[in-house]
């Protein structure tokens, strides 16, 4: 759906920015986990089962905002093929941010392992003990992480060509809004 005002609804984007910061840390702190052992292991598997959760948590609520709100049009002059990488992209990231918690559940569950999200608190497993299986899912979810650290690189580097480069309104769209920023979309292509 696209939405009539140049910005994300503000609730989106500020889920947006909470859990960018949350996948982030994520993803540094499972490349730091299975680099280390002892206490500095365990304190941080502590920390990447509840906040991998909250992410699958705040995924499913911005799902259903985002289809009511909808998202602000690209610009015009923006070539159909990079509009359709962005809609594909994203798209993929909405896969990822729901796909690596349950991946991470299906695994501990698969292994056999409690999902500990508190010290006296832990979730069902969604999946019988099956070695095999968390042998599959234990590496799958190696490489997801890596495809989604790759797929963050390349929005990265969209999201900064269009505000450093094209300046065309689209970062600003996610960060402060036009409203705030005193622009009206019309400036933003008078900008370049
Ligand atoms: C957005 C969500 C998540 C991200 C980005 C993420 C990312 C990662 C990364 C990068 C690794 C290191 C992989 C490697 O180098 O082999 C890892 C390992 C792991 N993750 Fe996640 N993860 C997420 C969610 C979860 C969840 C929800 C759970 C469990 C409930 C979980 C459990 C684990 C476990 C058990 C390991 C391996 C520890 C080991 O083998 O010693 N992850 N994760
Ligand atoms: C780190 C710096 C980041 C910047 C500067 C940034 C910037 C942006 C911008 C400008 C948009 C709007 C793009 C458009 O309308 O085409 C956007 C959308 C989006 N970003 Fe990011 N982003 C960042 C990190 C992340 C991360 C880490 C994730 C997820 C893991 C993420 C997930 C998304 C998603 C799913 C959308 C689509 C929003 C929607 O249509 O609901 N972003 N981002």
């Amino acid at each position: 759906m696209s939405r009539h005002s140049p910005d994300f609804h503000p609730a989106l984007r500020a889920l947006h920015w909470l859990m960018a910061a949350a996948v982030l840390a994520m993803l540094f702190i499972g490349v730091g986990m299975v680099s280390t052992t002892g206490t500095a292991y365990v304190t941080l598997l502590a920390l990447h089962r509840p906040l991998g959760i909250a992410i699958l948590l705040l995924v499913l609520l911005r799902l259903p905002l985002r289809i009511m709100t909808g998202a602000p049009a690209l610009p015009d002059d923006l070539p159909r093929i990079q509009k359709r990488a962005a809609v594909a992209s994203h798209i993929l990231l909405y896969l990822a941010m729901a796909g690596m918690p349950f991946i991470g559940w299906a695994m501990l569950s698969a292994g056999g392992y409690p999902v500990l999200l508190t010290k006296s608190m832990a979730l069902p497993a969604i999946l019988p003990r099956d070695l095999a299986l968390y042998a599959f899912l234990r590496q799958a979810h190696t490489v997801v992480a890596l495809l989604f650290f790759a797929l963050i690189l390349a929005h990265l580097s969209a999201a900064l060509m269009h505000g450093l480069i094209r300046r065309d309104g689209v970062l600003r769209s996610m960060t402060v809004g036009h409203r705030r920023a005193g622009v009206s979309p019309k400036q933003d292509d008078a900008d370049d």
